[in-house]
């Protein structure tokens, strides 16, 4: 079993953080999105591991390295244009070669073990119905925003449209798909759809058309689609929800430590309280500040006279004098700072380095 991850694509419901940045690369609880699925995938003992890299190549395969540090061994493979889903299996068809393979949306988060969802599927390929592919089904409220599936009462998938305007049901397709060989036919067989990309959608959807099985499984437990502000903020709020306090940087005595706080080595905490759950990354100062639940401030950031809360601070930021900032997501090495102080909170998306000074 090989993997595909797909890093590549265009980000824009990110900006302006993605104009300089890959979306999956923007941290939550102090660690890249892309990060937790390379970890689900060595975990669920897959390690031979394509990695679909488009603009933002460079700093993916600068954070991802080659592949040693994670025992694993990493393929990457450029995308000149995001042209689809499908379209990344295509290109990736030389990796692949015969072997079954698990493809993973770099900017998906899933509560769920891969490895069971792995092993159902390695399982089900053993009797006499073997499925081409399976996917991972979830109930949502927005269906008209998702790939969509349609199942019969017996629970086989009967049709797949990406991102209907009248859904036939709310089971979205989650970013995990499980493939036999057979996909590279259908994304070979299949045109690209009225937005111009080769679908993945539509490729499941040429298996049923072929009569190939295709397994559903619904998932149980959270899952996350990043890609925006909103979900973003909500996945780091999931996955603060886990940490254990660890305090392997200094706090002085004029501080409160309350809840569950992990802070990394080299940070400095002088005179301020820090309510968990949240992370301080490794070299930051926090400074005569609160900073509240669901809060991940990176590495070498800089927090002084100011309130934080449910928010994400990217690494070598500085926030300065900020009657409050909440529900916010902070590029790297930006700056908030205020003159005068005003009693009003704020909530921004702030692209890396820039500088705002709230008058
Ligand atoms: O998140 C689940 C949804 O993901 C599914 O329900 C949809 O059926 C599926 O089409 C997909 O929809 P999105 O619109 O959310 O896909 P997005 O363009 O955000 O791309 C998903 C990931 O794949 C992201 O990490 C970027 C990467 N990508 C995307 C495209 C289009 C590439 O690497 N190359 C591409 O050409």
């Amino acid at each position: 079993m090989k993997a595909l991850i797909l890093a590549g694509g265009a980000g824009t419901r990110l900006r302006p953080i993605t104009h300089t940045s890959a979306k999956q690369l923007v941290p939550v609880a102090n660690k890249p999105i892309l990060f937790y699925g390379i970890e689900a995938m060595i975990a669920a003992g897959i390690t031979q591991i394509g990695v679909i890299v488009g603009d933002t190549r460079v700093e993916v395969m600068e954070a991802l390295g080659d592949g040693r540090q994670w025992g694993a061994d990493f393929t990457f493979i450029a995308q000149d244009a995001p042209l689809g889903l499908a379209h990344c299996v295509l290109i990736a068809a030389d990796f692949l070669g015969d072997d079954d393979f698990v493809m993973y949306l770099g900017d998906n988060l899933l509560e769920q073990d891969l490895g069971a969802f792995v092993r159902a599927f390695e399982q089900a390929r053993t009797t006499d119905e073997p499925p081409t592919a399976q996917i991972l089904l979830k109930r949502v409220p927005d269906p008209h925003r998702f790939g969509i599936a349609e199942l019969d009462t017996a629970g086989n998938v009967v049709r797949l449209v990406e991102k209907p305007a009248d859904p036939p049901s709310d089971l979205a397709l989650v970013g995990v798909y499980l493939f036999d060989s057979t996909i590279l036919e259908a994304v070979r067989a299949i045109a690209p759809s009225p937005r111009g990309e080769l679908e993945i959608t539509d490729a499941i959807q040429w298996l049923v058309d072929q009569g190939r099985r295709v397994r559903q499984e619904e998932l149980t437990g959270w899952w996350i689609d990043t890609g925006k502000l909103t979900p973003l903020l909500e996945a780091n709020r999931l996955l603060l929800e886990r940490i254990e306090t660890r305090l392997d940087g200094s706090v002085d005595d004029a501080s409160i430590i309350d809840g569950r706080v992990v802070v990394e080595d080299g940070a400095v905490i002088k005179h301020s309280t820090l309510r968990g759950p949240l992370v301080i990354g490794t070299g930051t100062v926090i400074e005569h500040s609160f900073i509240g639940p669901f809060s991940a401030i990176g590495n070498g950031c800089e927090v002084r006279n100011s309130e934080v809360e449910h928010s994400v601070i990217m690494d070598g930021s500085r926030i300065i004098d900020i009657q409050r900032l909440e529900d916010s997501l902070i590029g790297k090495e930006a700056v908030v700072s205020r003159s005068q102080v005003r009693p009003r909170a704020l909530r921004l998306m702030v692209g890396d380095h820039c500088q705002i000074d709230v008058e």
